[in-house]
């Protein structure tokens, strides 16, 4: 497997089961995020893209938004010298306009100093699949509008427009990984999960560990994945 992508569901709850804080939810599943990255090199995968804040989050009160906010800013402060270290390149997906133009410097100054990394994290922060396609036929019809031609230059009319997308180097995802229960793919790289598999756990984000991770892709593992072709 290339590239795992993972809808990191549950921290509120894992907090309020032990009557703390939401926030406090969040900063486990920071750990908890940084506990998977490891398993992902472990494995061989070179992608790991995580689902951090949805353009629809920002309707979660304004406490929890800029305790987010923080936290994202103090996690990209924070783990700089180990990531350049461990080699991990750092990227966002997602409308970043929507975020503080502080944010937004720490994030770029991030990406520049980890791009020769060759293990990729991708945050998905104020992201939407819907946003993203929406933003990618925009530029589409931008440049095609400008010179059509450029079409001819991709191996198909698909190819083209994935071009427009927020990463369009980075492969779909294999798989999908969902905690908490919830069976819905939420507006999670809506283009990118065209024949991605999923997989779904009861485990709230903060506790998925090694053992999580495994039945994970031990599930994957079995699967046969077609593509819309026929078996042999
Ligand atoms: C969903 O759980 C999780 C989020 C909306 C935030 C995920 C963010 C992190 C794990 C923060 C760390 C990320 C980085 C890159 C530092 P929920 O709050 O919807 O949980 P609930 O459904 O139990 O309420």
């Amino acid at each position: 497997m290339n590239h795992l992508a993972v809808i990191m569901d549950g921290n509120g709850r894992w907090a309020e089961k032990r009557h703390l804080p939401r926030l406090m939810g969040h900063r486990a599943g920071a750990e908890a995020l940084d506990r998977c990255m490891h398993y992902c090199k472990a494995a061989g995968i070179r992608y790991l893209t995580v689902y951090a804040f949805s353009t629809e989050n920002w309707k979660r009160s304004q406490e929890e938004v800029s305790g987010l906010m923080k936290l994202l800013s103090s996690y990209i402060s924070s783990k700089e010298k180990t990531l350049v270290k461990e080699g991990v390149r750092f990227r966002v997906i997602g409308r970043r306009s929507d975020l503080s133009e502080k944010l937004q410097k720490e994030i770029a100054a991030l990406e520049e100093k980890t791009k020769a990394g060759d293990f990729t994290l991708i945050v998905a922060l104020s992201y939407g699949g819907r946003d993203e396609i929406v933003r990618a036929a925009l530029r589409f019809a931008e440049e095609y509008g400008r010179n059509s031609s450029f079409i001819a230059q991709h191996a198909s009319l698909e190819a083209a427009f994935g071009s427009f997308l927020d990463a369009p180097d980075v492969p779909d995802p294999d798989l999908i990984i969902r905690t908490s229960g919830e069976c819905r793919t939420s507006n999670f790289l809506l283009w990118e999960s065209a024949y991605s598999e999923y997989y779904f756990t009861d485990a709230l984000w903060p506790d998925f560990d090694q053992a999580e991770f495994d039945k994970a892709l031990e599930s994957y593992s079995k699967r046969e994945r077609r593509m819309g072709g026929r078996l042999k």
